[in-house]
């Protein structure tokens, strides 16, 4: 017998799993439609080109592509921003601005399978397309952070960390990073937290070709990582003020909304993908345990690299992966779900028609209704109630139907009533 087992880094979803990522999803949903987005989606294989050099180099190595029975170079997503950027792309001319979609696909990228990263996961992609201000910024980050509330995390365990590129750029300009290294730069900072000093500065020698005194002052900027410390730093550095005063104002706004608590500027916060252009973040678990539950930014020139369009944007994405794992830890899962409202016993064989019509019309009546499929005893039938988490279980014995009624058992308090079977719903 071959082992047919799944992929390394793919998931099956046995009843229980699925109910729990149809929690999360209801909660994603349902959070998007409070904030005024409509849903879209996207085919889950697109041509490689969408994604060579907008993606950057980091997803590009792991992309699942191959060539199809047509000779056409494709990759499943593996990431929904760029198909986003195309569908806009082509009506942006006819469509109402702000726009505001989200989506929930499922992604695949061929990472080295690790705690909160696999092959393939659910992502949460909320896009705020046609609106520069910092406003939207704001708006962006409040949803992602109100679908975690929504999900029972607070404060304490999360936190956004938040920088903007076009400070960091201000800043590595200053230190003296020449403008075309500025993207090789910023790909080898984004790892500044998780790579030792040297190898960082080795990296942005060799291979971003930053002169060696600039790398040193770029690792110096870094020293300053809360917001204060940038401000009294670098306040008064050409170019560098402008973005401090957007940055005031998107903290403000979020401190309006009741949100400070969550938000902490840190510049650190680079994201590994190429298109983003302005504030960006990450949303993390305060214990530092996981790889982020969220990320996202503002991108507003990648509409123009693939559709030509001059929109500005941006969105954010939340995994499935990571957030199930912190929401377990945190004991926020809900207990398996309960099962069907009715689970009907038929005491003998002659009350089977009379089972079977009042489970139509129980459903009939939008009740979930089971009953067993083979003839068995009343206490088996008991037990299969129990298994299927039947709230209630109705009873039909021949003195029960002789008189027209039904014996219905709540089964969380044992208590029994006699119900007219036309009463029934
Ligand atoms: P990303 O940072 O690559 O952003 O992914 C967003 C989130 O998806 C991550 O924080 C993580 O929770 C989850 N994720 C990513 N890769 C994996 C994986 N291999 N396994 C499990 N979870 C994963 C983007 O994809 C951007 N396109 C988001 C965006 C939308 N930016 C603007 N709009």
């Amino acid at each position: 017998m071959p082992n047919f087992t799944t992929l390394p880094g793919f998931r099956d979803f046995y009843p229980d799993d699925l109910a729990v990522r149809n929690h999360i999803m209801r909660a994603w949903r349902e959070a998007a439609l409070r904030y005024g987005f409509q849903e879209y989606d996207g085919p889950p294989l697109e041509p490689l080109e969408l994604y060579v050099e907008k993606s950057g180099p980091e997803i590009v190595q792991q992309l699942y592509n191959f060539t199809d029975k047509g000779g056409r170079e494709v990759a499943l997503r593996p990431e929904m921003t760029p198909t986003l950027a195309r569908l806009v792309g082509a009506r942006a001319g006819g469509m109402r601005k702000p726009i505001k979609w989200f989506s929930l696909p499922q992604l695949f990228r061929y990472e080295r399978q690790q705690r909160g990263r696999l092959r393939e996961h659910f992502q949460f992609n909320c896009d705020i397309l046609g609106e520069p201000g910092v406003a939207a910024d704001a708006e962006l980050l409040a949803l992602a952070l109100d679908t975690l509330r929504a999900l029972g995390l607070t404060a304490e365990h999360v936190v956004a960390r938040v920088s903007d590129r076009r400070l960091l750029r201000a800043l590595l300009l200053h230190a003296g990073v020449p403008e075309g290294q500025l993207t090789l730069a910023y790909n080898i900072v984004d790892k500044i937290e998780r790579e030792p000093r040297e190898s960082i500065l080795g990296r942005l020698t060799e291979e971003a070709g930053v002169p060696e005194p600039a790398a040193a002052a770029v690792l110096g900027i870094f020293a300053h990582r809360d917001y204060d410390a940038v401000r009294e730093a670098y306040g008064g550095t050409a170019g560098v003020a402008e973005e401090l005063a957007r940055l005031d104002e998107y903290f403000r706004l979020l401190a309006a909304m009741g949100l400070g608590e969550f938000v902490r500027f840190d510049l650190s916060i680079v994201r590994g993908l190429a298109y983003y252009t302005g504030i960006v973040f990450e949303v993390f678990d305060r214990q530092g345990e996981l790889r982020a539950v969220c990320g996202g930014g503002r991108y507003d020139h990648l509409l123009q690299q693939i559709a030509g369009v001059d929109l500005p944007a941006l969105g954010f994405g939340m995994g499935d992966v990571v957030l199930r794992e912190l929401l377990s830890d945190r004991g926020l899962l809900p207990e398996a779900g309960t099962g069907v409202d009715y689970y009907l016993v038929a005491v003998t064989a002659d009350e089977r028609d009379a089972l079977l019509s009042l489970a139509h019309r129980l459903r009939d009546a939008g009740r979930s209704v089971d009953y067993g499929l083979q003839p068995r005893g009343v206490g088996k039938q008991f037990k299969d109630a129990a298994a299927a988490r039947a709230r209630r279980v109705v009873i039909l014995g021949p003195d029960e139907l002789q008189a027209g009624v039904a014996v219905v058992r709540d089964m969380a308090s044992g208590e029994e009533v006699r119900v007219p079977l036309e009463r029934m719903e």
